[in-house]
């Protein structure tokens, strides 16, 4: 199994959103025997919370529906059980390169919006502060990017 790790800072909105979101993409291809995926926070304030209202409900009118409880990174073990760490903006790249202490797990660090192919957004950004505009923005880039991702792992793992 290829495993894919979504960070954010509270994973309450953008990485459970990822999660959902790439878990439908792996559904429609048929893939979720060969990618797994989870998401995780730098922060643990909100641990044990499920995601946030706001990002639940506009990610449901898309047919996402998001169930992942909020967790901090486990430096100490994830950075060997995945293959792939995504963060979602450069804040969130800056913390897993502090916390990744071996080079080749600092190689598995990436930044989301690197796999985008339809949207030119540099980071995913943060929309725990906004309204609903962000929310949507953050489910346009994360569809483009998930979309960008699978392909890539397809691409570098064919068989
Ligand atoms: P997320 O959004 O990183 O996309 O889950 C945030 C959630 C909570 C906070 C910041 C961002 N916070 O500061 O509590």
């Amino acid at each position: 199994m290829i495993q894919v790790l979504f960070i954010c800072l509270g994973n309450i909105c953008r990485s459970p959103s990822a999660e959902a979101i790439f878990m439908d993409v792996l559904h429609k291809n048929n893939a979720e025997d060969i990618i797994y995926c989870e998401s995780a926070g730098i922060l643990s304030v909100h641990a044990g919370q499920g995601a946030d209202s706001r990002m639940k409900q506009h990610a449901l009118k898309r047919g996402y529906t998001l169930l992942s409880i909020s967790s901090p990174i486990d430096p100490l073990s994830d950075f060997d059980q995945f293959d792939y760490i995504i963060g979602m903006d450069t804040d969130n790249i800056a913390s897993l390169h502090q916390l990744a202490r071996r080079e080749e797990h600092k190689q598995k660090i990436h930044l989301m919006t690197d796999f985008c192919t339809r949207t030119s957004a540099t980071h995913v950004p943060d929309p725990y502060y906004g309204g609903a505009a962000g929310f949507e923005r953050v489910l346009d880039i994360l569809e483009d990017a998930c979309n960008g991702l699978y392909a890539h792992i397809r691409h570098n793992n064919p068989h």
